[in-house]
C-alpha cells in the first residue's frame, strides 16, 4: 500500500514486520574492483559476500512469510502421493481455477516440457515478448519465436499503461502467413520481463484468446509475475479499480487454456508448475514429467518448497503482497526520473530498469552498454544489477551477433527485502554515475559460451575504464568508500 504524508508526498509502505534478517556488508571500491575483475565483468559471477544490495533478480530471493516458513516444517516427504502436493493442487484450483497441475522444479523446466510436447520443427510461437529461457527451449525444439508486440513496447519512456499487449493485427498476420497448424500456441507473458516488466490488459488478453480460439490455437500464459500484472490491471484498466486482485487473477486464468510459472517470483518460493483445465493437453505432457522432473507429486521440487508455494500462491493475490515490489519500483523510477535519468516508464513489475542506450549514448550495442553500466553500478555502489540487453541476447543460428531491442540495466526489487533507505542509496549512486558517465566505456568478451551466454560469459573493460571510474569515485568519497 502507499501512504500520503502530510506534505503531500506519497511513499510506498511495507505492510509487514521484519522478523528475520541477513547481515550484509559494503566493501570498499578497491575490493569491488578486484571482485568485478575476477567475475569477468559479469554480475552473475560475483560472490554474494562481495555484494551489498543484491538487485540481480527477484527470482527465489523474496522474503518469505511466517506462514510459508511454518508450512515448510510440515512438508510431507514422500516420493509418491505427498500431501504437500495436494495442498499445492488445491491452491491452483482455488487461485487459478485449474483442475490439473504438473509440478516442475522451476519455470524453465515447464518451458522444456511444453517445448518437447507442443513445439515441432518449423513451428512458430507468437508471443508478446520472449524470455531468455523461453526462447532457448522453443528454438532448441526447432520452433521460431515471433514477438508481436505493439509499437509502444520498445519505447522505454512512455505513458502507455499496457506495453505488454499483443498487436492483434500482427497476430492475424502470423496465423494467415504460417497457417494455424504451424502455430504451436500463443504465449502471453504476464508483465514482460525483458522489456521492463510491462503488463498486458485484460481487454487485450480477451481479444488474443478470441482470435486464437477462432483458429483452434491454445493460449498459454506465463504466470511467473501474474500478481504484478493483476495489480497493474487494478491500477490502470478502467472497470477494474474495485475488483479484488484474486478475482482479476481468476478472470485472467479463465481466458487462458493453460499456464505455467516460475514459483520463484510472485509466489515467493522456489519451484514451478504447469496447470490447465484441458485434460487432453495435460495428458500429452504427463508421461514426460517423471522422465525429466520427477514423480507427479513433487516434480523435482523439495516438498518444503511445494508447501511454501501452496501458501505463497494464496498470499500473492492479497493486494499488499501483489503490490509489495511494484510500489517500491514506482518510487525508485520516479526518483530517477526526477533527476532526468532515463528509466523505463511507466514503472513495471519486478524491477526498476535504466535505459543504458540513453545513459551511455556513445556506446554501440556491440560494446554492451547495459553490461558496462551494470558493472559500473557495482563498482560505485556494491549493488548487483542484471544486464538485460545484447549480452543477454544469444547470437543468431548463423553466428552473427544480434543487437537487443532494448539495452536495460535491471535493478530488481525482490518482494519485502529492501527498504526505502536502500532505494535512496541506489538512486544516489546512479545519479553520481550519471554525472560521471563519460568515464564508462565498452566491454568485450574474453570467453563466450554457445548458449545463454550471459550466465557464464566473461568480459573485460576496453581501455581499463573500470579502474579509472573507481579512481574518480574514490576522489569524491574517500579512499575507503
Ligand atoms: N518466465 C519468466 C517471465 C521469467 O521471468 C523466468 C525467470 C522464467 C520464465 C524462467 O523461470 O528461472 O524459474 O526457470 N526469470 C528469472 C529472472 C530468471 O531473473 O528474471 P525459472
Amino acid at each position: 500500500m502507499s501512504i500520503r504524508l502530510s506534505n503531500g508526498k506519497v511513499i510506498p509502505m511495507e505492510m509487514h514486520k521484519i522478523k528475520i534478517v541477513q547481515k550484509t556488508t559494503l566493501s570498499p571500491a578497491a575490493a569491488r574492483l578486484a571482485a568485478m575483475a575476477a567475475a569477468g565483468y559479469n554480475t552473475f559471477l560475483l560472490r554474494t559476500r562481495d555484494v551489498f544490495l543484491d538487485m540481480l533478480t527477484d527470482s527465489g530471493t523474496n522474503a518469505m512469510s511466517d506462514n510459508q516458513l511454518a508450512a515448510m516444517m510440515v512438508a510431507d516427504d514422500a516420493y509418491a502421493g505427498s500431501e504437500s502436493f495436494y495442498k499445492l493442487a488445491d491452491s491452483v484450483k482455488d487461485i487459478f481455477g485449474y483442475q490439473h497441475t504438473l509440478p516442475v522444479h522451476q519455470g524453465r523446466a515447464a518451458e522444456h516440457l511444453l517445448a518437447k510436447v507442443f513445439v515441432k520443427p518449423g513451428d512458430v510461437i507468437p508471443m508478446n515478448y520472449h524470455f531468455t529461457t523461453t526462447r532457448a527451449h522453443f528454438e532448441l525444439a526447432g520452433g521460431k519465436v515471433l514477438e508481436i508486440y505493439t509499437d509502444e513496447a520498445l519505447k522505454t519512456e512512455s505513458s502507455v499503461p499496457f506495453k505488454g499487449n499483443i498487436d492483434l493485427d500482427k497476430l492475424h498476420d502470423v496465423i494467415h502467413t504460417y497457417g494455424a497448424e504451424k502455430v504451436s500456441f500463443v504465449r502471453m507473458e504476464a508483465t514482460t520481463n525483458l522489456i521492463g516488466g510491462q503488463p498486458f490488459s485484460m481487454a487485450n488478453l480477451r481479444d488474443v484468446k478470441n482470435i486464437a480460439s477462432e483458429h483452434g490455437i491454445f493460449l498459454l500464459l506465463d504466470a511467473s509475475l501474474i500478481s504484478e500484472n493483476a495489480y497493474f490491471i487494478k491500477q490502470r484498466e478502467q472497470g477494474y479499480e474495485n475488483v479484488l486482485i484474486k478475482d482479476i487473477v481468476l478472470e485472467m486464468m479463465s481466458l487462458a487454456d493453460m499456464c505455467y510459472l516460475s514459483g520463484r517470483k510472485s509466489c515467493s518460493a522456489r519451484g514451478g508448475f504447469i496447470a490447465t483445465n484441458n485434460k487432453e493437453l495435460f495428458d500429452r505432457m504427463a508421461p514426460w514429467l517423471p522422465v525429466y522432473e520427477g514423480f507427479f507429486t513433487y516434480g523435482g521440487m523439495s516438498t518444503k518448497e511445494v508447501e511454501a508455494m501452496a501458501v505463497g500462491m494464496r498470499e500473492m493475490v492479497e493486494f499488499d503482497v501483489a503490490g509489495a515490489s511494484a510500489q517500491f519500483v514506482k518510487y525508485f523510477v520516479d526518483r530517477l526520473v526526477e533527476s532526468r535519468i532515463p528509466a523505463v516508464t511507466p514503472p513495471g513489475g519486478l524491477a526498476c530498469h535504466v535505459d543504458a542506450h540513453k545513459f551511455l549514448p556513445g556506446l554501440q550495442s556491440l560494446e554492451y552498454p547495459a553490461g558496462a553500466l551494470s558493472a559500473a553500478v557495482f563498482l560505485t555502489s556494491g549493488i548487483r544489477t542484471m544486464e538485460r540487453g545484447t549480452i543477454s541476447t544469444d547470437r543468431a543460428l548463423d553466428g552473427t551477433e544480434m543487437a537487443a531491442d532494448v539495452e536495460l540495466v535491471r535493478f530488481a526489487v525482490p518482494r519485502r527485502v529492501y527498504t526505502m533507505s536502500h532505494v535512496e542509496y541506489a538512486v544516489d549512486r546512479v545519479k553520481w554515475l550519471y554525472d560521471h558517465r563519460d568515464l564508462i566505456g565498452g566491454l568485450k568478451f574474453t570467453y563466450e559460451p554457445p548458449v545463454l551466454r550471459f550466465f557464464l560469459g566473461k568480459l573485460e573493460p576496453k581501455d581499463n575504464w573500470g579502474a579509472k571510474l573507481v579512481q574518480a569515485f574514490q576522489a569524491d568519497f574517500g579512499p575507503d568508500c
